[in-house]
């Protein structure tokens, strides 16, 4: 996953220690798209807390991307989300990430009015963030 990360976000991948306590403490929200050993791609959420959850990371491995496997993990996952009891779904995406923005916005994520947030994750890391109501 780490090394997957690196692909998928070259210019900020969760550092190895944050991704393994996010698997620790989410276990059961993770996806994972694998073919042997090989891992194709992940989606990893929080459990919900008074029916919130947020997708913490989605990634697709560069070679597989446009096959339908990104859509296929969030519909996997928000399926799940809604069966364990979430009512409210967010996520933060960097806003010039049209791709990821196309995926959520044709999920039915509704992008915050407010437009993206500025240093939501540092200085110069705008964020927009995004939520489904299920
Ligand atoms: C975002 C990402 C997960 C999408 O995964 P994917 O498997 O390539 O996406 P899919 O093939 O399932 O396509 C889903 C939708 O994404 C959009 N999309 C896919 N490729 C696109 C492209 N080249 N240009 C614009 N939109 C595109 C379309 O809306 C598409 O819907 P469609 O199936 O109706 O055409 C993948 O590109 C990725 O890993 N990117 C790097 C990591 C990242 O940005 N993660 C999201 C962080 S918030």
């Amino acid at each position: 996953m780490a090394r997957l990360d690196e692909q998928a976000f070259p210019h900020g991948p969760y550092p190895f220690f944050v991704l393994r306590q996010l698997l620790t403490a989410f276990p059961d929200f993770l996806l994972l798209v694998e073919e042997g050993s090989e891992l194709h791609g992940y989606v990893l959420a929080t459990s919900p807390h008074e029916a919130q959850s947020w997708v913490l990371s989605l990634a697709i491995a560069p070679a597989l991307r446009g096959q339908g496997l990104g859509r296929q993990l969030m519909t996997g996952i928000l399926g799940h989300l809604r069966a364990q009891g979430t009512h409210s779904v967010w996520l933060s995406v960097e806003p010039g990430n049209e791709t990821a923005v196309a995926l959520y916005l044709s999920l039915g994520f509704v992008p915050d009015p407010g437009g993206p947030r500025k240093d939501y994750f540092g200085p110069g890391e705008d964020r927009l963030l995004m939520s489904l109501t299920l």
